[in-house]
C-alpha cells in the first residue's frame, strides 16, 4: 500500500519506518524544512533505540520518502495517519490546533476515490468526528473518505518492538471499508484486534493511559505508607503484584510518571470529565500523588544532604530515551537550584535537551564518574542500566561525602550500607 504519516515524532516516525519495513511505500509529511532535510539524510532527530538503522535501511530501499508538501503525498495514499502533537493547554485540555490544521490540509489534497484518514494522536472523544467535518468542508466534491481512530500504545525506548509486537491493535471507525483497509495494513502486526466505533477507540486510549498513571500513583501512595510504618515497598508491591487480577507491571514507585503522554492525558481526561460534569476526584488524586512523590524526594535531599554540591545521574523522563518532557529531573533541578545547590549532571542521551532549559546554571559531565567527583551527594533520577552495576567503590572514593539519594530504588540498601554509604531510597527502611 501507499500510505502517508503526518508528523515524525516518536509515534509518527516509528509507525512510518515499521510500515515501510513491511514493504509499504510511505510518505512522511513534516512542516520544518531543516528537519525534513535531516530525515532525508537518515537522521531520525530523536533518539529511539533501533530507529536510525530502520530509517536508513528503508531510505536506501526507497520505501520511505519525506516531504513538506501535502500535494505530493496525499493524492496517492490509501491511508493517511495523523500523528502530530496534542500538547496540554494552560488549563490542561488538549491543544488540537495542529491536528485540525493537518485535517484541513489533508482535505484540500484528497484526490483518489477513497482515502482513510486515521488519527493516532491522542484526542478527546468526539475529535475524530470534528475532523470528519473539517475534511468534508475542504475536500474536492468527487472524492470520498472515511475517518478512523487507530490509537498508538508504543512506549518510548521500546517503540519499534511495541509497534510490531503490540498487545492489541485498536481500529475504530463507523465505516466498514475503512476498517477493512486498516485491518489489511496491520496484518503483519502481532496482537489482538479490537474493532470498534470511533468514540470507543478514542476512549480506549485515554482509559489505558489513565489506568497506568493510576497504578503508578497507587504504588507511590503505598511507598508513603511504607515510609511511615517501616514496611518495604518493593517487597509489599511484589507481594501485591503476584495477584494476576492486579499484575506486577507499572507498580514501581519512585519519582512519579513523566513523559509526553501520561501527564498530558490524565490532565486532559480530568478536563473532559469536568466538561461532562463527572466526578473527577480520582483523577485529581492521581495527579496530586504524582507531584507529592517528587516533593517527598526533594525534601529528603534538602534535609539529609551533607552539603550543597551534588551530582545528578539520569535526566530523561525514563531510560532509553532523550525525551525530557515532564521529566521529574526538571522539577528537581529547578528546586535544587532555587535552594542554592551546585549541580553536576550526567545523562548519555538527554543532557543536550536539559542544556536548552538550564544552560550553564548546572554543569554537564561526560561520564558518571566525572559527575560525582568531589560532590557531597549523588542523586539518581533515571534508572539507566549503566548505573545498576557501576563500580560503587570507585564512586565512593571520588565523592567528598558518600551519600546517595536513589529515586528509583536501583540499589540494595544493605549492600550500600556495607560499602559505607548513607543511602536514602523510596519507601524502604
Ligand atoms: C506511555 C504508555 O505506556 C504507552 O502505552 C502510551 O502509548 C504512551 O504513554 P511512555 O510515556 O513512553 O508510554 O512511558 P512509560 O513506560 O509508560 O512510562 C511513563 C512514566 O511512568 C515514566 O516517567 C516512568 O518512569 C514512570 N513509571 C512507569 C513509574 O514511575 N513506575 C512504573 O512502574 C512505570
Amino acid at each position: 500500500m501507499t500510505i502517508t504519516v503526518v508528523g515524525h515524532g516518536y509515534v509518527g516516525l516509528v509507525t512510518a519506518c515499521v510500515f515501510a519495513d513491511f514493504g509499504n511505500h510511505v510518505w512522511v509529511i513534516g512542516h520544518t524544512k531543516e528537519k525534513i532535510d535531516r530525515l532525508k539524510n537518515g537522521d531520525p532527530i530523536i533518539y529511539e533505540p533501533g530507529l536510525k538503522e530502520l530509517l536508513q535501511k528503508n531510505i536506501q530501499a526507497k520505501r520511505i520518502l519525506f516531504t513538506l508538501d501535502y500535494e505530493k503525498a496525499i493524492p496517492e495514499s490509501e491511508i493517511v495517519f495523523i500523528t502530530v502533537g496534542t500538547p496540554p493547554k494552560e488549563g490542561g485540555e488538549a491543544d488540537l490546533t495542529a491536528v485540525i490544521d493537518v485535517a484541513r490540509n489533508i482535505g484540500k489534497n484528497l484526490r483518489s476515490k477513497f482515502t482513510v484518514v486515521s488519527c493516532k494522536s491522542t484526542v478527546p472523544v468526539g475529535t475524530n468526528h470534528k475532523l470528519e467535518v473539517i475534511i468534508s468542508k475542504h475536500k474536492p466534491k468527487h472524492v470520498d473518505f472515511a475517518v478512523a481512530s487507530c490509537p498508538e500504545f508504543l512506549r518510548e525506548g521500546t517503540g519499534i518492538s511495541d509497534t510490531i509486537n503490540a498487545d492489541r491493535v485498536v481500529i475504530g471507525s463507523n465505516d466498514k471499508l475503512a476498517i477493512q483497509k486498516l485491518v489489511k495494513l496491520h496484518e503483519p502486526i502481532n496482537g489482538k484486534r479490537v474493532i470498534t466505533n470511533l468514540a470507543s477507540a478514542e476512549m480506549i486510549k485515554y482509559a489505558s493511559n489513565v489506568f497506568l498513571a493510576n497504578k503508578i500513583s497507587f504504588a507511590n501512595l503505598i511507598s508513603f505508607y511504607c515510609e511511615k510504618t517501616g514496611a518495604n515497598v518493593n517487597e509489599v508491591l511484589s507481594g501485591v503484584g503476584i495477584d494476576e487480577r492486579i499484575g506486577k507491571q507499572f507498580l514501581n514507585p519512585g519519582l512519579g510518571y513523566g513523559g509526553s503522554c501520561l501527564p498530558k492525558d490524565v490532565k486532559a481526561f480530568l478536563n473532559i470529565g469536568k466538561s461532562l460534569s463527572l466526578d473527577i476526584q480520582l483523577l485529581s488524586a492521581i495527579e496530586n500523588i504524582n507531584l507529592k512523590a517528587q516533593e517527598n524526594f526533594l525534601d529528603k535531599i534538602v534535609k539529609f544532604s551533607p552539603g550543597k554540591k551534588v551530582a545528578v545521574w539520569g535526566l530523561s523522563f525514563k531510560p532509553n530515551t532523550d525525551d525530557i518532557r515532564f521529566a521529574p529531573s526538571v522539577f528537581i533541578l529547578e528546586k535544587l537550584l532555587e535552594k542554592g545547590f551546585q549541580i553536576s549532571a550526567y545523562d548519555q542521551e538527554a543532557a543536550d535537551n536539559i542544556k536548552k532549559i538550564f544552560t550553564n546554571k548546572i554543569s554537564y559531565s561526560k561520564d558518571p564518574y566525572q559527575a560525582v567527583d568531589g560532590v557531597d551527594a549523588l542523586i539518581v533520577i533515571t534508572e539507566w542500566n549503566e548505573f545498576r552495576q557501576i563500580d560503587l567503590n570507585k564512586v565512593k572514593k571520588l565523592m567528598s561525602n558518600p551519600t546517595i539519594f536513589d529515586g528509583r530504588n536501583i540499589y540494595d540498601p544493605s549492600e550500600l550500607k556495607k560499602l559505607g554509604f548513607k543511602y536514602y531510597s523510596i519507601g524502604r527502611p
